[in-house]
């Protein structure tokens, strides 16, 4: 891709009615992979604590850890606008440190916008944010950090008051400035109704299709990390199956001796490996 894609791009995407791609990224490979598909968005998520560092949720992921991968991802990533993702407490504890952190992602990090979750209660913090320069994406409904609070990995807005919070949750964020909200495991009927109450695209996952873009952690979707499989997630090929045979094929054939063949090895003239034997005899 040769266009960087922008805020702007992400803005009048949904005002064209064309729908947005994101994917997950953690390292180098997966950047470039990302950047050659052309997808619009490339969101370095916090779930590489289970998908690449097999914690057993995002919690213990750092801040760290965050800019590590970022770096690795944006070496590839060139076009798609790429967001990183705020890890559990970074932006939690206050708005100076949140502020902090945000600027960390990007200037250490090297990324275009930053990721956090939270609804109504995160506005002060996402405007703080917003006002210092920083592009900034919300996530709500399911939050993956505080998934123990709302009862674990479940999907959220099921009662019309609850229904209704996602609703407020996405109103607020539009007011302190996000350019777009990550939706996560909600009725699809609620998905549309979030993107009908705000202006700003909201990307789902798992919010039905009636929004203005799509996510999905590129570890499900390309059935890398079979762990457990939301019912949202597609697995659009099971590499993981593809990775497991080449290795198993690989195993057999060093043990076997069919690899390396001569295709694989390097050649010396005959004339030098005589000189070196007879050096070795020496
Ligand atoms: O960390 C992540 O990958 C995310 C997606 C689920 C949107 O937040």
């Amino acid at each position: 891709m040769s266009n960087k894609v922008t805020i702007l791009d992400i803005q009048q995407a949904r005002a064209e009615g064309r729908k947005l791609a994101m994917v997950t990224a953690y390292d180098y490979p997966f950047g470039l992979l990302a950047d050659q598909a052309e997808v619009d968005m490339v969101l370095v998520g916090d779930s590489l604590g289970m998908v690449v560092m097999g914690l057993d949720g995002t919690v213990e992921v750092t801040m760290e850890d965050m800019i590590h991968h970022i770096k690795a991802v944006m070496r590839g990533c060139k076009g798609p606008l790429v967001i990183g993702d705020m890890p559990f407490m970074s932006y939690n504890t206050s708005i100076r440190e949140a502020i902090h952190n945000a600027g960390r992602l990007m200037k250490e990090g090297g990324c275009d916008a930053i990721k956090l979750e939270g609804g109504v209660d995160f506005a002060p913090t996402i405007e703080a944010i917003v006002k210092a320069g920083i592009p900034v994406q919300g996530h709500i409904g399911l939050t993956p950090q505080t998934a123990s609070a709302l009862g674990g990995f479940k999907m959220q807005g099921k009662d019309a008051a609850a229904a209704k919070q996602i609703i407020d949750d996405a109103r607020s964020l539009q007011k302190a400035g996000v350019f777009s909200i990550v939706l996560e495991a909600v009725p699809a009927p609620l998905g549309k109704l979030v993107s009908e109450a705000v202006e700003v695209p909201i990307i789902g996952i798992g919010a039905g299709p009636d929004v203005d873009g799509q996510v999905l952690v590129t570890h499900d979707m390309l059935g890398l990390f079979d762990k457990f499989v939301p019912k949202f997630v597609k697995q659009f090929t099971q590499i993981r199956t593809i990775i497991l045979d080449a290795m198993k094929a690989y195993k057999k054939e060093v043990q076997e001796v069919t690899f390396p063949g001569p295709e694989h090895s390097f050649k010396m003239p005959a004339e030098t490996l005589a000189q070196l034997k007879a050096m070795m005899d020496d």
